[in-house]
């Protein structure tokens, strides 16, 4: 596998794929690689011919306070494992190259970046839509692969994507779950033994929250009050649970195929998010 810091350097990487007839593939990562990322890898290989990894843990998707120091840097380890998975080039762009110091163009997605994260989190879907619409144009994919663990992002990207006309095809990639049910995420690393045993009752609620809707219930307030009350029954401090449709982040007014159940919770100092779509398409 190929390691690249430099942009001129991935460039050329990526012409000589394209020029042996390969379509390009991104995932697009902030490192501390586990499980649901090498699902995403193996969807990228499968999808495309050369597969890029980019690690880069973006300083603009983190609001002052959140945990940008604390955030889990290993790339050699990742890149090791990257490679035996079968990675083509992992990308590693040095955050001062990436961002000039004078750097002030951003890409605004209105509307569905506004609920959920992004009125918790102001500036979080900002920081996100700019550093993938520069990886759009510095690596210029054909295909690019997300998972649906963060189904807004997937909503705020799918929306740019169309609105800006980027030529990629995204691809999105179901949530890796622990045997107990906890999404995978590179934040669980954060937990101490005690909350990460707590931490399976946040999937448990939404699961049962899904039976419920599978049972017959069509009512958003209802599957809202009923997550929420095994949430907080559970301890968790709770950011929202909200019943969306999930392409346009639109609180939902009734449950149907395009809904979905959205959560974030925190647990000690730790902030998980999850969701599960409520009936199958
Ligand atoms: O999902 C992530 O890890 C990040 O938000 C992403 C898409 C790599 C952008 O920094």
């Amino acid at each position: 596998m190929i390691a690249v810091k430099d942009l001129s350097e991935l460039r050329a990487h990526v012409r000589d794929a394209c020029a042996s007839g390969r379509t390009i593939g991104l995932v697009p990562t902030m490192g501390a690689l586990h499980a649901g990322h090498f699902s995403l890898v193996r969807l990228a290989r499968r999808e495309s011919g050369f597969v890029i990894v980019s690690i880069f843990v973006n300083p603009l998707q983190f609001a002052a306070g959140e945990d940008f120091e604390r955030y889990p840097r290993r790339a050699d380890e990742d890149s090791e494992m990257l490679d035996r998975e079968g990675a083509d080039l992992v990308y590693l762009p040095d955050a001062s190259q990436f961002y000039s110091p004078d750097f002030s163009t951003t890409i605004e997605v209105a509307g569905v970046s506004e609920g959920g994260e992004g009125a918790v989190r102001p500036g979080h879907f900002r920081g996100v839509a700019t550093v993938v619409g520069k990886l759009f144009l510095q690596v210029a994919p054909d295909v690019a692969v997300f998972g649906r663990k963060d189904l807004q992002q997937v909503a705020v990207i799918r929306r740019m994507t169309r609105d800006l006309d980027f030529p990629v095809r995204l691809v999105i990639g179901e949530t890796v779950r622990e045997p107990d049910g906890l999404a995978l995420s590179s934040r669980n690393a954060y937990l101490s033994p005690a909350e990460r045993q707590r931490a399976a009752l946040f999937s448990k609620a939404l699961f049962e929250a899904r039976d419920r809707v599978r049972a017959g219930e069509r009512d958003p307030q209802v599957i809202e009050r009923a997550a929420r009350q095994a949430l907080a029954g559970a301890g968790f401090s709770i950011d929202y649970v909200d019943v969306l449709e999930w392409e346009t982040m639109r609180r939902a007014t009734r449950i149907d195929s395009g809904t979905a159940l959205a959560a974030a919770i925190r647990v000690g100092k730790t902030r998980l998010i999850d969701n599960v779509l409520l009936l199958e398409r």
